[in-house]
């Protein structure tokens, strides 16, 4: 994979991974409109294409089930396996954009599929990645996924909180955990939605790399409302500003 960043966010639910993800997709493809940048929607909840403004007609999950359909003994082989007889399947299910890629990991209709579809995700990210610079995944809520090593070759783990207890709490284990299933090279936490500076003093993130504070912001909220794409908010934004201060805390910009 050699120079390829992956950036991932990972941390409690709605503390605004998916759209910090979405902001950064934004930033990189203004930074170096003549890179390569994918982005992974890795929640089966489904909510980083909203953001980016993309259409998902095919997911993960919907070639995954067309490849076991099509192999024999595909239900019993390994993700590797079956990737190793249809790699060509998983570039259809990534839709190309003038600024940047996207593919979403889906929603397996069943539970027992899911940690299957994880071990997918995680081959997938080999195997796509030789093909850009810039990764972006937004992760599905709590640890899950770094436990399953979805996360392994991740260059840049964003751990992002609120300025909650269990926000931090959860940041905290997570940077355990990933201390030995994550091969990062930079790890770093953004405190997001913080209320007002007097609430720094509360925020237990044992000497944790701060990447950004990042206050409310109201045009993500208006956003929000009427569902428009990070690709239409304003350059000054609040999340803008946040995003790009911890890129370069990354070294990423
Ligand atoms: N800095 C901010 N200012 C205002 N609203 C924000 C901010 N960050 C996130 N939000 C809002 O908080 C909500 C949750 O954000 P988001 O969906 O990005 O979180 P998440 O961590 O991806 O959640 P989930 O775990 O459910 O996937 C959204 O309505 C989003 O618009
Ligand atoms: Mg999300």
């Amino acid at each position: 994979m050699g120079m390829t960043r992956i950036i991932a966010f990972s941390g409690k639910g709605g503390v605004g991974k998916t759209s910090l993800a979405a902001v950064t997709v934004k930033a990189l493809t203004e930074k170096f409109p003549h890179k390569k940048i994918l982005a992974i929607d890795a929640d089966p909840a489904v909510g980083l294409a909203t953001a980016l403004g993309i259409e998902v007609s095919l997911t993960i999950d919907d070639i995954r089930r067309k490849v076991v359909a099509s192999v024999e003994d595909g239900d019993t082989k390994t993700a590797v396996e079956l990737l190793g007889e249809a790699k060509y399947h998983i570039f259809d299910a990534i839709v190309e954009t003038e600024a940047f890629s996207f593919i979403a990991v889906g929603r397996p209709e069943s539970a027992g599929c899911y940690c299957k579809i994880n071990s997918y995700l995680k081959e997938i990210i080999a195997l796509v990645a030789d093909n850009f610079d810039y990764i972006v995944i937004d992760g599905e809520a709590g640890i899950e996924q770094i436990n399953r090593r979805v996360m392994e070759k991740v260059t840049h783990l964003v751990l992002v909180t609120d300025a909650s207890k269990k926000g931090t709490q959860v940041v905290q284990t997570i940077k355990k955990v990933a201390d030995t299933l994550v091969m990062y090279e930079k790890l770093g936490v953004i405190v997001n939605r913080m209320p007002d500076e007097s609430v720094k003093q509360y925020l237990d993130l044992e000497g944790l790399p701060v990447l950004a504070y990042i206050g409310q912001d109201s045009d993500l909220s208006a956003f929000d409302i009427t569902g428009q794409n990070v690709f239409l908010m304003p350059e000054e934004s609040v999340m803008m500003g946040g995003v790009c201060q911890a890129l370069e805390n990354l070294g990423l910009a």
